[in-house]
């Protein structure tokens, strides 16, 4: 029987048994194939810092992955995604008591004020038309001195650096593949982020996000650029020709192998990849 290990594993993170056995045995395996979050696994948890005792709340939850672990270490994890398909999410048996998932917006949740100790919203501040309501109604639903995790994609930085001071690696990529290499990186980005079904067509920058949080009463604690570099990298460099061949930057081919040689070089690596950000803030009023 294939099922969710009790405690955080990082070996196959987020792992929920589905209906389909063969997607069973991968996940089991290797846990959720999202390499850039799994690369931020440990770094998202270390920042999220969960007590025993601490009620979270995980908007835009998707397939669970991430509240699935974190209900191994709180007192009590709800998860609301707007997709339907969290309502088709098998609870494990030991995290029944621990942890519910609802279908709906987290823009207005219905539920009452000051409901919880932690919030997370990893990667979904852009989703949405209104950052600054979603803000507002996490504030609302933090206990008074409550923390709210923020996991965003704050930039390409690789990317943007062989636009602007490596034009003849852009010129070669058009040579091959002509009108389908972005004009520039901004543009890489707006089309990009266009192909992931995000409401607002850019990456907002780490000091954005900051902005944005701080005018909303919340203080900053802390601000931790994760994965590696290394590992940033390589994964930018083939998502770039990835999407210049195909135009979409989504890929699911040949996680395990790469999710296990992208840790591994990370474990020799000191650099952090300005790519992406997690914030954790405080509410303040
Ligand atoms: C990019 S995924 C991130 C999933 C997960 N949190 C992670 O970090 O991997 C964004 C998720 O936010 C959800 N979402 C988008 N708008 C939302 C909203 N207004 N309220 C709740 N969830 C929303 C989407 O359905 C999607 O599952």
């Amino acid at each position: 029987m294939l099922t969710t290990s009790k405690s955080v594993n990082y070996r196959n993170f987020g792992f929920i048994p589905r209906k389909n056995f063969k997607e069973n045995v991968a996940r089991w395996l290797f846990g959720e194939a999202n390499l850039f979050k799994r690369l931020q696994a440990r770094d998202i948890m270390d920042s999220l810092d969960l007590k025993s005792s601490d009620t979270v709340l995980d908007l835009g939850c998707a397939n669970g992955y991430l509240s699935v672990e974190m209900a191994k270490l709180a007192k009590h994890v709800t998860a609301i995604d707007v997709n339907p398909y969290v309502k088709k999410i098998q609870t494990p048996t030991f995290l029944q008591e621990k942890l519910t998932f609802i279908h709906g917006s987290g823009e207005q949740i219905d539920l009452a004020d000051a409901s919880f100790d932690v919030v997370l919203a990893s990667e979904v501040l852009t989703m949405i038309e209104n950052p600054k309501s979603f803000l507002a109604e996490i504030h609302r639903l933090l206990k008074p001195g409550g923390r709210v995790v923020f996991v965003n994609g704050v930039g390409r930085p690789n990317i943007k650096e062989m636009y602007e001071k490596n034009p003849e690696s852009i010129e070669k990529y058009r040579e091959k593949y002509g009108a389908a290499v972005p004009r520039s990186y901004d543009d890489y980005i707006a089309k990009l982020t266009l192909s992931f079904g995000t409401a607002i067509h850019t990456l907002l920058s780490e000091e954005e996000y900051e902005a944005l949080i701080s005018q909303s009463a919340f203080r900053i604690d802390s601000v931790v650029n994760s994965p590696k570099k290394i590992a940033a990298d390589i994964l930018f460099h083939e998502q770039f020709e990835r999407f210049v061949k195909t135009g979409s930057g989504l890929s699911s081919d040949w996680f395990a192998p790469k999710f296990f040689y992208l840790s591994f070089l990370s474990l020799f690596s000191r650099e952090r990849s300005k790519s992406g950000a997690i914030i954790t803030a405080t509410k303040v009023t």
